[in-house]
Protein backbone atom coordinates (compact mmCIF):
# COMPACT_ATOMS: atom_id res chain seq x y z
CA UNK A 1 0.00 0.00 0.00
CA UNK A 2 1.50 3.09 -1.58
CA UNK A 3 1.85 5.81 1.50
CA UNK A 4 2.67 8.34 -0.87
CA UNK A 5 -0.46 11.13 -0.98
CA UNK A 6 -0.64 12.72 -4.50
CA UNK A 7 -0.16 16.63 -4.00
CA UNK A 8 -0.99 19.45 -5.86
CA UNK A 9 2.17 19.92 -7.71
CA UNK A 10 3.69 23.33 -7.04
CA UNK A 11 5.35 25.22 -9.65
CA UNK A 12 6.22 23.87 -12.93
CA UNK A 13 4.68 20.69 -13.40
CA UNK A 14 4.95 19.35 -16.77
CA UNK A 15 3.75 15.70 -16.10
CA UNK A 16 6.75 14.30 -18.19
CA UNK A 17 6.90 10.75 -17.10
CA UNK A 18 10.96 10.36 -17.84
CA UNK A 19 13.20 11.63 -15.09
CA UNK A 20 15.27 14.24 -16.00
CA UNK A 21 18.63 14.15 -17.46
CA UNK A 22 19.39 17.37 -16.77
CA UNK A 23 19.69 17.50 -12.66
CA UNK A 24 22.07 20.26 -12.31
CA UNK A 25 25.78 19.30 -11.12
CA UNK A 26 27.18 21.02 -7.88
CA UNK A 27 30.31 22.93 -7.55
CA UNK A 28 31.77 19.29 -7.42
CA UNK A 29 30.34 18.50 -11.07
CA UNK A 30 28.19 15.56 -9.25
CA UNK A 31 24.33 15.43 -9.49
CA UNK A 32 23.21 17.68 -6.74
CA UNK A 33 20.03 19.24 -5.88
CA UNK A 34 18.74 22.81 -7.82
CA UNK A 35 18.84 25.49 -4.96
CA UNK A 36 18.46 28.98 -6.14
CA UNK A 37 15.33 30.78 -7.30
CA UNK A 38 13.97 27.64 -7.79
CA UNK A 39 14.38 24.09 -5.71
CA UNK A 40 14.51 21.23 -7.92
CA UNK A 41 13.05 23.24 -10.48
CA UNK A 42 9.81 24.05 -8.67
CA UNK A 43 8.89 27.44 -6.59
CA UNK A 44 10.18 27.21 -3.07
CA UNK A 45 7.40 29.94 -1.55
CA UNK A 46 4.40 27.60 -3.57
CA UNK A 47 6.29 24.61 -1.97
CA UNK A 48 6.09 25.73 1.92
CA UNK A 49 2.79 27.54 1.22
CA UNK A 50 1.50 24.28 0.28
CA UNK A 51 3.79 21.84 2.72
CA UNK A 52 4.90 23.97 5.21
CA UNK A 53 8.15 25.45 6.37
CA UNK A 54 10.13 23.94 7.52
CA UNK A 55 10.32 21.22 4.51
CA UNK A 56 12.08 18.60 3.31
CA UNK A 57 12.85 17.76 -0.60
CA UNK A 58 14.50 15.17 -1.89
CA UNK A 59 14.87 15.22 -5.80
CA UNK A 60 14.43 11.61 -7.07
CA UNK A 61 15.64 12.84 -10.02
CA UNK A 62 19.21 13.56 -8.77
CA UNK A 63 19.30 10.29 -6.94
CA UNK A 64 18.81 8.60 -9.90
CA UNK A 65 21.78 10.23 -11.70
CA UNK A 66 23.49 9.55 -8.83
CA UNK A 67 23.23 5.28 -8.86
CA UNK A 68 23.85 5.88 -12.83
CA UNK A 69 27.31 8.08 -12.22
CA UNK A 70 28.42 5.48 -9.51
CA UNK A 71 27.45 2.22 -11.88
CA UNK A 72 29.03 4.29 -14.60
CA UNK A 73 32.54 4.60 -13.18
CA UNK A 74 32.60 1.09 -11.30
CA UNK A 75 33.78 -2.24 -12.46
CA UNK A 76 30.69 -4.39 -14.09
CA UNK A 77 31.75 -7.23 -10.61
CA UNK A 78 30.49 -4.44 -8.27
CA UNK A 79 26.82 -4.68 -7.06
CA UNK A 80 24.71 -1.51 -4.74
CA UNK A 81 23.03 -2.16 -1.87
CA UNK A 82 21.23 0.96 -0.58
CA UNK A 83 22.13 1.69 3.58
CA UNK A 84 18.67 2.34 3.88
CA UNK A 85 19.22 3.85 7.75
CA UNK A 86 20.74 6.70 5.23
CA UNK A 87 17.10 7.67 4.54
CA UNK A 88 14.57 5.60 5.04
CA UNK A 89 11.70 7.82 2.96
CA UNK A 90 9.35 5.02 2.00
CA UNK A 91 9.05 7.13 -1.39
CA UNK A 92 13.14 7.26 -1.73
CA UNK A 93 12.76 3.53 -0.83
CA UNK A 94 10.34 3.00 -3.53
CA UNK A 95 12.48 4.90 -6.09
CA UNK A 96 15.60 2.73 -5.41
CA UNK A 97 13.91 -0.67 -5.44
CA UNK A 98 12.75 0.70 -9.13
CA UNK A 99 16.28 1.05 -10.01
CA UNK A 100 17.31 -2.07 -9.20
CA UNK A 101 19.39 -1.75 -6.46
CA UNK A 102 19.60 -4.04 -3.22
CA UNK A 103 19.67 -2.60 -0.02
CA UNK A 104 22.00 -3.04 3.66
CA UNK A 105 18.81 -2.94 6.51
CA UNK A 106 19.67 -3.21 10.19
CA UNK A 107 16.33 -3.66 12.12
CA UNK A 108 13.09 -5.47 11.37
CA UNK A 109 11.93 -2.35 10.63
CA UNK A 110 14.06 -1.84 7.63
CA UNK A 111 12.90 -5.62 6.61
CA UNK A 112 9.05 -4.11 6.70
CA UNK A 113 10.61 -0.91 5.15
CA UNK A 114 12.05 -2.82 2.05
CA UNK A 115 9.36 -5.45 1.76
CA UNK A 116 6.92 -2.46 1.43
CA UNK A 117 9.48 -0.40 -1.17
CA UNK A 118 9.12 -3.61 -3.45
CA UNK A 119 12.86 -4.51 -3.13
CA UNK A 120 14.29 -7.61 -4.82
CA UNK A 121 14.95 -9.70 -1.04
CA UNK A 122 17.65 -11.29 -2.62
CA UNK A 123 19.55 -8.43 -2.95
CA UNK A 124 19.33 -7.46 0.87
CA UNK A 125 22.12 -7.88 2.93
CA UNK A 126 21.03 -7.31 6.81
CA UNK A 127 24.20 -6.15 9.34
CA UNK A 128 24.33 -4.97 12.42
CA UNK A 129 25.77 -5.49 16.58
CA UNK A 130 22.49 -5.73 18.23
CA UNK A 131 20.23 -7.83 16.16
CA UNK A 132 17.69 -9.49 18.40
CA UNK A 133 17.01 -12.85 17.86
CA UNK A 134 13.39 -12.36 16.57
CA UNK A 135 15.26 -9.79 13.79
CA UNK A 136 17.12 -12.17 12.88
CA UNK A 137 14.41 -15.11 13.00
CA UNK A 138 12.51 -12.32 10.94
CA UNK A 139 15.07 -11.86 8.09
CA UNK A 140 16.14 -15.37 8.18
CA UNK A 141 12.21 -16.40 7.25
CA UNK A 142 12.39 -13.62 4.59
CA UNK A 143 15.35 -15.52 3.07
CA UNK A 144 17.60 -12.56 2.58
CA UNK A 145 20.80 -12.71 0.69
CA UNK A 146 22.64 -12.63 3.63
CA UNK A 147 22.58 -12.66 7.72
CA UNK A 148 25.73 -10.96 8.59
CA UNK A 149 27.43 -12.58 11.73
CA UNK A 150 28.71 -10.04 13.80
CA UNK A 151 29.26 -11.91 16.87
CA UNK A 152 29.88 -15.43 17.95
CA UNK A 153 26.53 -15.53 20.57
CA UNK A 154 24.94 -15.09 16.95
CA UNK A 155 25.50 -18.39 15.65
CA UNK A 156 23.12 -20.14 19.00
CA UNK A 157 20.48 -18.37 17.20
CA UNK A 158 21.34 -19.18 13.73
CA UNK A 159 21.55 -22.79 15.11
CA UNK A 160 18.30 -22.51 16.95
CA UNK A 161 16.50 -21.17 13.37
CA UNK A 162 18.04 -23.92 11.21
CA UNK A 163 14.80 -26.32 11.19
CA UNK A 164 13.04 -23.18 9.92
CA UNK A 165 15.79 -21.42 7.69
CA UNK A 166 15.00 -21.79 4.08
CA UNK A 167 17.67 -23.96 2.73
CA UNK A 168 21.19 -22.61 2.18
CA UNK A 169 19.88 -19.63 3.53
CA UNK A 170 23.04 -16.96 2.97
CA UNK A 171 25.36 -15.99 6.10
CA UNK A 172 28.19 -12.79 6.01
CA UNK A 173 30.96 -12.82 8.07
CA UNK A 174 31.37 -9.42 9.79
CA UNK A 175 35.21 -8.70 10.45
CA UNK A 176 36.23 -6.00 13.28
CA UNK A 177 38.00 -3.64 10.85
CA UNK A 178 41.55 -2.56 12.07
CA UNK A 179 39.48 0.58 13.76
CA UNK A 180 37.72 -1.41 15.67
CA UNK A 181 40.86 -2.34 17.46
CA UNK A 182 41.46 -5.51 16.20
CA UNK A 183 44.76 -5.03 14.87
CA UNK A 184 46.85 -2.24 13.23
CA UNK A 185 46.58 -0.83 9.45
CA UNK A 186 48.09 2.32 7.69
CA UNK A 187 44.55 2.32 6.06
CA UNK A 188 41.95 3.20 8.48
CA UNK A 189 41.46 5.72 10.81
CA UNK A 190 38.77 6.98 13.24
CA UNK A 191 37.00 6.56 16.09
CA UNK A 192 37.00 2.44 16.85
CA UNK A 193 33.70 1.59 17.80
CA UNK A 194 34.81 -2.41 19.41
CA UNK A 195 30.81 -3.14 19.44
CA UNK A 196 31.38 -3.77 15.12
CA UNK A 197 32.05 -7.28 13.99
CA UNK A 198 34.32 -10.22 14.84
CA UNK A 199 37.87 -10.98 16.26
CA UNK A 200 40.08 -13.04 13.48
CA UNK A 201 39.96 -16.12 16.01
CA UNK A 202 35.85 -14.99 16.46
CA UNK A 203 35.39 -15.75 13.03
CA UNK A 204 37.54 -19.21 12.68
CA UNK A 205 35.16 -19.93 16.42
CA UNK A 206 32.13 -19.10 13.81
CA UNK A 207 32.66 -20.98 11.16
CA UNK A 208 34.31 -24.25 13.39
CA UNK A 209 30.98 -23.87 15.47
CA UNK A 210 28.63 -23.85 12.17
CA UNK A 211 30.50 -26.37 10.45
CA UNK A 212 30.32 -28.92 13.52
CA UNK A 213 26.47 -28.58 14.16
CA UNK A 214 25.94 -29.32 10.34
CA UNK A 215 24.44 -25.76 10.03
CA UNK A 216 26.74 -25.48 6.77
CA UNK A 217 29.45 -27.52 4.34
CA UNK A 218 26.56 -30.42 3.67
CA UNK A 219 24.48 -31.05 0.90
CA UNK A 220 21.30 -30.09 2.82
CA UNK A 221 22.88 -27.67 5.08
CA UNK A 222 20.47 -25.00 6.81
CA UNK A 223 22.91 -22.30 5.34
CA UNK A 224 25.98 -21.07 3.39
CA UNK A 225 28.38 -18.75 3.75
CA UNK A 226 28.19 -16.62 0.81
CA UNK A 227 30.37 -13.63 1.81
CA UNK A 228 32.64 -11.75 3.84
CA UNK A 229 31.91 -8.54 4.96
CA UNK A 230 33.87 -4.93 6.51
CA UNK A 231 33.37 -1.42 6.63
CA UNK A 232 36.37 0.76 6.70
CA UNK A 233 34.79 3.97 7.73
CA UNK A 234 32.43 6.99 6.62
CA UNK A 235 32.22 9.91 4.61
CA UNK A 236 35.34 8.71 2.59
CA UNK A 237 36.21 11.59 -0.35
CA UNK A 238 39.37 10.25 -1.44
CA UNK A 239 39.38 7.32 -3.57
CA UNK A 240 42.52 5.88 -2.55
CA UNK A 241 41.77 4.65 1.20
CA UNK A 242 37.95 2.92 -0.32
CA UNK A 243 40.48 0.94 -2.89
CA UNK A 244 42.96 -0.36 -0.07
CA UNK A 245 40.14 -1.17 2.22
CA UNK A 246 38.68 -3.28 -0.47
CA UNK A 247 42.38 -4.95 -0.92
CA UNK A 248 42.64 -5.61 2.72
CA UNK A 249 39.48 -7.35 2.96
CA UNK A 250 40.61 -9.29 -0.47
CA UNK A 251 43.11 -10.48 1.54
CA UNK A 252 41.47 -11.27 4.83
CA UNK A 253 38.69 -13.07 2.67
CA UNK A 254 41.12 -15.33 0.67
CA UNK A 255 42.55 -16.40 4.08
CA UNK A 256 39.41 -17.03 5.78
CA UNK A 257 37.62 -18.50 2.88
CA UNK A 258 40.75 -20.94 1.76
CA UNK A 259 41.34 -22.15 5.61
CA UNK A 260 37.62 -23.38 5.77
CA UNK A 261 37.13 -24.21 2.09
CA UNK A 262 34.30 -22.11 1.40
CA UNK A 263 33.66 -20.80 -1.86
CA UNK A 264 32.34 -16.92 -1.52
CA UNK A 265 29.95 -15.08 -4.42
CA UNK A 266 30.67 -11.86 -2.12
CA UNK A 267 32.98 -9.48 -0.31
CA UNK A 268 30.98 -6.69 1.57
CA UNK A 269 33.01 -3.56 1.62
CA UNK A 270 30.38 -1.79 3.17
CA UNK A 271 29.31 2.26 3.22
CA UNK A 272 32.15 5.00 3.73
CA UNK A 273 31.64 6.84 -0.02
CA UNK A 274 31.57 10.03 1.09
CA UNK A 275 30.32 13.71 -0.57
CA UNK A 276 31.48 17.35 -0.37
CA UNK A 277 29.48 19.22 3.04
CA UNK A 278 32.03 22.67 2.27
CA UNK A 279 33.01 24.67 -1.07
CA UNK A 280 36.40 23.63 -0.54
CA UNK A 281 36.02 19.78 -0.22
CA UNK A 282 36.90 18.04 -3.29
CA UNK A 283 33.72 14.93 -3.96
CA UNK A 284 35.09 11.57 -4.60
CA UNK A 285 36.78 10.62 -7.27
CA UNK A 286 34.52 7.55 -8.85
CA UNK A 287 36.45 6.82 -11.99
CA UNK A 288 39.85 6.55 -9.74
CA UNK A 289 37.82 4.36 -7.64
CA UNK A 290 36.41 2.09 -10.26
CA UNK A 291 39.90 1.97 -11.80
CA UNK A 292 41.57 0.77 -8.18
CA UNK A 293 38.64 -1.48 -7.89
CA UNK A 294 38.97 -2.89 -11.31
CA UNK A 295 42.39 -3.66 -10.68
CA UNK A 296 41.98 -5.14 -7.23
CA UNK A 297 38.78 -7.49 -8.52
CA UNK A 298 41.38 -8.44 -11.29
CA UNK A 299 42.95 -10.34 -8.69
CA UNK A 300 40.17 -12.17 -7.89
CA UNK A 301 40.46 -14.64 -10.49
CA UNK A 302 43.20 -15.93 -9.65
CA UNK A 303 42.15 -17.04 -6.14
CA UNK A 304 39.65 -20.15 -6.01
CA UNK A 305 37.97 -18.86 -3.03
CA UNK A 306 37.20 -15.33 -4.26
CA UNK A 307 37.10 -16.68 -8.29
CA UNK A 308 33.08 -16.63 -8.38
CA UNK A 309 32.84 -13.40 -6.31
CA UNK A 310 31.29 -10.29 -6.71
CA UNK A 311 32.14 -7.00 -4.29
CA UNK A 312 28.82 -5.45 -3.02
CA UNK A 313 29.28 -1.48 -1.81
CA UNK A 314 26.59 -0.46 0.42
CA UNK A 315 26.13 3.37 0.03
CA UNK A 316 23.94 5.55 1.72
CA UNK A 317 25.09 8.70 1.32
CA UNK A 318 26.62 9.20 -2.02
CA UNK A 319 23.22 8.09 -3.42
CA UNK A 320 20.82 10.63 -1.49
CA UNK A 321 22.92 12.89 0.61
CA UNK A 322 23.10 15.42 -2.24
CA UNK A 323 19.73 15.06 -3.25
CA UNK A 324 17.69 16.67 -0.21
CA UNK A 325 17.63 19.79 1.18
CA UNK A 326 15.51 21.02 4.39
CA UNK A 327 13.72 24.78 3.70
CA UNK A 328 13.20 26.52 6.53
CA UNK A 329 12.19 30.43 6.79
CA UNK A 330 13.81 32.86 8.79
CA UNK A 331 11.45 34.43 11.45
CA UNK A 332 13.94 37.65 12.96
CA UNK A 333 16.92 38.81 12.09
CA UNK A 334 19.40 40.19 15.14
CA UNK A 335 22.92 41.81 14.63
CA UNK A 336 25.37 40.18 16.62
CA UNK A 337 28.82 40.54 16.55
CA UNK A 338 29.06 42.05 13.07
CA UNK A 339 27.06 39.59 11.75
CA UNK A 340 23.38 39.26 10.93
CA UNK A 341 21.42 36.53 12.79
CA UNK A 342 18.65 34.66 10.88
CA UNK A 343 16.71 32.68 13.74
CA UNK A 344 14.66 30.29 11.40
CA UNK A 345 11.90 28.43 12.07
CA UNK A 346 14.25 25.00 11.53
CA UNK A 347 16.83 23.81 13.70
CA UNK A 348 18.40 20.99 15.04
CA UNK A 349 15.43 19.07 16.37
CA UNK A 350 15.36 17.87 12.22
CA UNK A 351 19.23 18.34 11.03
CA UNK A 352 20.61 16.88 13.62
CA UNK A 353 23.91 16.35 12.40
CA UNK A 354 26.15 19.66 12.72
CA UNK A 355 25.53 19.63 16.26
CA UNK A 356 26.27 15.92 16.32
CA UNK A 357 29.81 16.12 14.70
CA UNK A 358 30.13 19.24 14.85
CA UNK A 359 30.46 19.59 10.76
CA UNK A 360 28.42 22.36 9.65
CA UNK A 361 26.17 22.30 6.53
CA UNK A 362 26.16 24.61 3.75
CA UNK A 363 22.97 27.12 3.95
CA UNK A 364 21.61 29.18 0.89
CA UNK A 365 18.84 31.63 0.54
CA UNK A 366 16.48 29.97 -2.33
CA UNK A 367 13.53 31.71 -3.92
CA UNK A 368 13.11 35.44 -3.93
CA UNK A 369 15.99 35.83 -1.18
CA UNK A 370 18.39 34.28 -4.11
CA UNK A 371 18.01 36.87 -6.29
CA UNK A 372 19.22 39.34 -4.17
CA UNK A 373 22.20 40.91 -4.60
CA UNK A 374 23.63 41.65 -0.40
CA UNK A 375 26.68 39.39 0.01
CA UNK A 376 26.11 39.93 4.50
CA UNK A 377 28.19 37.75 6.64
CA UNK A 378 25.84 35.83 8.90
CA UNK A 379 25.07 32.93 11.15
CA UNK A 380 21.61 31.00 11.41
CA UNK A 381 20.57 29.61 14.22
CA UNK A 382 17.21 27.44 15.18
CA UNK A 383 14.43 28.09 17.45
CA UNK A 384 15.23 25.62 20.20
CA UNK A 385 16.10 26.88 23.53
CA UNK A 386 19.65 25.90 23.44
CA UNK A 387 22.38 27.62 22.37
CA UNK A 388 23.59 23.63 20.58
CA UNK A 389 20.55 25.01 18.03
CA UNK A 390 23.44 26.69 15.42
CA UNK A 391 22.91 25.62 12.00
CA UNK A 392 25.87 27.96 10.70
CA UNK A 393 28.28 29.88 12.81
CA UNK A 394 30.08 31.68 9.69
CA UNK A 395 27.75 31.79 6.04
CA UNK A 396 27.18 34.50 3.65
CA UNK A 397 23.75 35.30 3.17
CA UNK A 398 21.50 37.85 0.83
CA UNK A 399 21.01 40.37 3.58
CA UNK A 400 19.10 37.99 5.59
CA UNK A 401 14.89 39.51 6.31
CA UNK A 402 12.27 37.98 8.02
CA UNK A 403 10.52 35.51 5.75
CA UNK A 404 13.36 34.84 3.65
CA UNK A 405 13.53 31.23 2.18
CA UNK A 406 16.87 29.52 3.41
CA UNK A 407 18.03 25.59 2.87
CA UNK A 408 20.33 23.42 4.20
CA UNK A 409 22.31 21.36 1.72
CA UNK A 410 22.76 17.63 1.62
CA UNK A 411 20.30 16.30 3.85
CA UNK A 412 19.10 13.39 1.74
CA UNK A 413 21.38 11.55 4.27
CA UNK A 414 21.53 11.44 7.70
CA UNK A 415 18.85 14.24 7.90
CA UNK A 416 15.30 14.03 9.22
CA UNK A 417 16.57 10.32 10.16
CA UNK A 418 18.59 10.79 12.58
CA UNK A 419 17.22 13.58 14.10
CA UNK A 420 15.07 14.38 17.15
CA UNK A 421 11.68 15.93 16.12
CA UNK A 422 9.56 15.66 19.21
CA UNK A 423 12.12 18.34 21.40
CA UNK A 424 9.94 21.33 22.21
CA UNK A 425 6.89 19.85 20.04
CA UNK A 426 7.75 22.04 17.24
CA UNK A 427 5.64 20.77 14.23
CA UNK A 428 6.82 17.84 12.54
CA UNK A 429 7.82 18.52 8.93
CA UNK A 430 6.44 17.27 5.82
CA UNK A 431 8.83 15.31 3.44
CA UNK A 432 8.25 16.08 -0.03
CA UNK A 433 9.98 14.08 -3.18
CA UNK A 434 9.96 15.72 -6.38
CA UNK A 435 10.01 13.62 -9.67
CA UNK A 436 10.31 15.05 -13.42
CA UNK A 437 9.10 18.51 -12.05
CA UNK A 438 6.10 17.03 -9.69
CA UNK A 439 6.35 17.05 -5.93
CA UNK A 440 4.49 14.99 -4.12
CA UNK A 441 4.13 14.34 -0.25
CA UNK A 442 6.02 11.26 1.56
CA UNK A 443 5.27 12.39 4.81
CA UNK A 444 2.73 14.63 6.06
CA UNK A 445 3.51 17.42 8.47
CA UNK A 446 2.11 16.75 11.65
CA UNK A 447 1.34 20.69 13.02
CA UNK A 448 0.90 19.47 16.83
CA UNK A 449 4.16 18.26 17.18
CA UNK A 450 5.01 15.15 18.79
CA UNK A 451 4.94 16.50 21.99
CA UNK A 452 1.10 15.99 21.96
CA UNK A 453 0.80 12.33 20.60
CA UNK A 454 1.19 10.65 24.01
CA UNK A 455 -1.90 8.74 25.59
CA UNK A 456 -1.72 10.12 28.72
C1 LIG B 1 26.88 -1.58 7.82
C2 LIG B 1 26.74 -0.23 7.16
N1 LIG B 1 26.66 -0.17 5.82
C3 LIG B 1 26.52 0.99 5.16
C4 LIG B 1 26.44 2.19 5.86
C5 LIG B 1 26.25 3.44 5.07
O1 LIG B 1 27.33 4.27 5.11
P1 LIG B 1 27.39 5.56 4.19
O2 LIG B 1 26.09 6.24 4.28
O3 LIG B 1 28.49 6.34 4.78
O4 LIG B 1 27.69 5.09 2.81
C6 LIG B 1 26.54 2.20 7.25
C7 LIG B 1 26.48 3.45 7.99
O5 LIG B 1 26.58 3.56 9.17
C8 LIG B 1 26.68 0.95 7.93
O6 LIG B 1 26.74 0.89 9.26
Amino acid sequence: MSSIIDAVASGRADGSADARADVPAGTSGHPVIELGARVAGLDPAALTRDHGSPLFVYDLDVVAARVRMLRGALPPGVDLAYAVKSNPCPAVLRHLAGLGVGADIASAGELSAVTRAGFDLRSVVFTGPGKTDAEIAAAVRANVRAVTIESVEEVDVLLDLASVAPRHQGLMLRLATPATGAETTPIIGGAGAAKFGLLPDEADEVLDRLRLAGAIGAPGSAYRVVGVHAFGASNVRDAQPLIEHVAWLTERATDLATRHGLALTMLDAGGGLGIPYADDETPLDVRTLGDGLARVLDGWRARPALAGARLLFEPGRFLVGPAGAYLMRVIRTKQRDGRTLAVTDGGIHHVLRPALVGDPHRIVAVGEAAGRDEPTPSAVVGPLCTGLDMLSEAVELPAPRAGDLLAVRDVGAYGFTESMPLFLSHPVPAEIVVRSGVARVARLRQEAGGGTAAIW
